[in-house]
C-alpha cells in the first residue's frame, strides 16, 4: 500500500537547513525553545532513585494517577482516559476508532491540514475529504455539512490550529458536534495548543456534553517537552475499552518516567509558568509580524499556537523557494504545499527560536 507522509518534506527541509554553508534560523520544527517546568526537572530527577519496580511496566492506559489527575481537571472520568504516545498517538487512536466502527470511511479535514492526519487516515485505509477554511482559518460549518454523509467516519479539527493559528469559536464546536450526531460519525478535536491560546476565546470540545466526540491533547508543547511522547485522548464511555485494546496491542504501555515527570509537573506548575509562553509567544508574534509588513507580506496573525503564514509576491512557498530562502536569507521555514493544496503560495514558520526578531529582520532585508 502506498501511504504518503510528510515526515520525509519535513525532514528534507531540516536537512537541507543544516548543511547549508550560512547561518540558518531554523523556523521548521515544532519544538519549543523555552525552559520546562521546574517541577518537571525535579520529577526526572527523584525518578532516577526509586526502586527497580518503578522501572517495570507501568498500567497499559497511564500511570492510575496521570489518569486521575487528568480526568479531574477535564471534568470527566478516569476510566475514559488514555495516556498515549503524544497527541500523535491519541489522534491514531480516535481515527483508529472511528473507522473500525463500520460507519463510513472518510474523514473530514480542512485544507490547510496538518500533514499527519491525511498520512494517518491513509494508513488506517479511510479516505481524506477536505472542506476549504477562509483565509484567517476558520471553519465554515455549512461545507462541513455539505459533505458529510452516511460515509463520513470522523471529522477531524485541530484549535487552536497548526498552521493558520486560527481558534474555532465555541459555536463552530458545537455544530461540528452536531454534524457528527447526525451522520453517526465522531468529532475529533485535537486541542494539542490549547495552552498557547493568544485570543482568550478557546473553549475545549469536552465542554460539549456528548458520546460522538473525542478529545486529543498532550504535555508535548504545553510543558515544552515534545521528546517525552505524553498525551491522552477522552473518549465516550462506549468506545474507550477498544482504544484501549489497540493501544496496548501496538505500545504494550508509555513511558513511566515520563509520565511520573508529567504528573509532579501538572500538580506543582501554577497557571503563571503557562501565562508567562504565551507572553514570550505574543511577543514573537509582534516583532515577526512588523517584519513581515515591512517585507510587505500577506500574512496571518495567529489567534493561538505557534505558527505564521506568510505569502511574498512572486515568491510562492515551493520546496525550491524554500531552499532559496534558506540560501539566500538565512531563515527556514515549512513550504505551504506540505499543508494542502490551498496554500501552495504561502510559507510557514514556527515562532519557537529565540531568534525570530533576527529572522524577521532577515526576512525584511530580503523582500524589501
Ligand atoms: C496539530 C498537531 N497535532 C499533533 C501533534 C503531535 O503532537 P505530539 O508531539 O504530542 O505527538 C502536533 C505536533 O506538531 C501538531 O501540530
Amino acid at each position: 500500500m502506498d501511504v504518503e507522509y510528510d515526515t520525509p518534506l519535513f525532514f528534507h527541509v531540516m536537512g537541507y537547513a543544516a548543511n547549508a554553508d550560512r547561518d540558518v534560523i531554523d523556523m521548521v520544527s515544532g519544538n519549543p525553545d523555552w525552559e520546562p517546568p521546574e517541577a518537571l526537572r525535579a520529577g526526572l530527577h527523584e525518578y532516577a532513585d526509586l526502586e527497580p519496580d518503578r522501572f517495570q511496566y507501568p498500567p497499559s492506559p497511564g500511570l492510575n494517577e496521570l489518569r486521575a489527575e487528568i480526568a479531574d481537571r477535564r471534568g470527566v472520568d478516569r476510566e475514559q482516559v488514555v495516556v498515549t504516545n503524544g497527541a500523535g498517538e491519541a489522534n491514531y487512536l480516535a481515527m483508529a476508532r472511528a473507522l473500525e466502527r463500520d460507519a463510513g470511511s472518510e474523514i473530514v479535514l480542512t485544507d490547510p491540514v496538518y500533514p499527519y492526519y491525511p498520512g494517518k487516515t491513509t494508513m488506517l485505509g479511510g479516505q481524506p475529504r477536505y472542506v476549504p477554511t477562509d483565509d484567517d482559518g476558520h471553519l465554515d460549518p455549512a461545507d462541513v455539512r455539505a459533505v458529510a454523509s452516511e460515509e463520513t467516519a470522523a471529522i477531524l479539527v485541530n484549535t487552536p490550529n497548526n498552521p493558520t493559528g486560527a481558534v474555532y469559536p465555541p459555536e463552530t464546536m458545537a455544530e461540528l458536534v452536531d454534524i457528527a450526531e447526525t451522520h453517526d460519525a465522531l468529532l475529533i478535536a485535537d486541542e494539542v495548543y490549547d495552552h498557547f491560546d493568544l485570543s482568550g476565546t478557546f473553549e475545549s470540545a469536552l465542554a460539549i456534553d456528548a458520546d460522538h466526540r473525542i478529545v486529543t491533547n498532550a504535555f508535548s508543547k504545553s510543558m515544552a517537552i515534545t521528546g517525552f511522547r505524553v498525551g491522552y485522548a477522552v473518549f465516550p464511555p462506549h468506545l474507550v475499552e477498544d482504544a484501549k485494546s489497540r493501544h496496548m496491542l501496538v505500545n504494550v504501555a508509555g513511558s513511566r518516567p515520563a509520565q511520573y515527570a508529567v504528573l509532579q509537573a501538572l500538580r506543582e506548575t501554577g497557571s503563571d509558568y503557562y501565562a508567562a509562553n504565551r507572553d514570550l509567544l505574543r511577543d514573537r508574534v509582534d516583532v515577526f509580524t512588523d517584519a513581515l509588513e515591512t517585507a510587505g507580506a500577506a500574512y496571518t496573525r495567529p489567534e493561538g499556537a505557534f505558527y505564521v503564514m506568510a505569502r511574498f509576491d512572486g515568491y510562492p512557498g515551493t520546496l525550491a523557494n524554500v531552499e532559496r530562502l534558506i540560501d539566500e536569507a538565512g531563515v527556514a521555514g515549512m513550504p505551504g504545499e506540505a499543508f494542502g493544496s490551498s496554500r501552495q503560495d504561502w510559507l510557514r514558520f514556527a515562532l519557537v527560536t529565540p531568534r525570530v526578531e533576527a529572522a524577521a529582520e532577515r526576512l525584511a532585508t530580503y523582500f524589501e
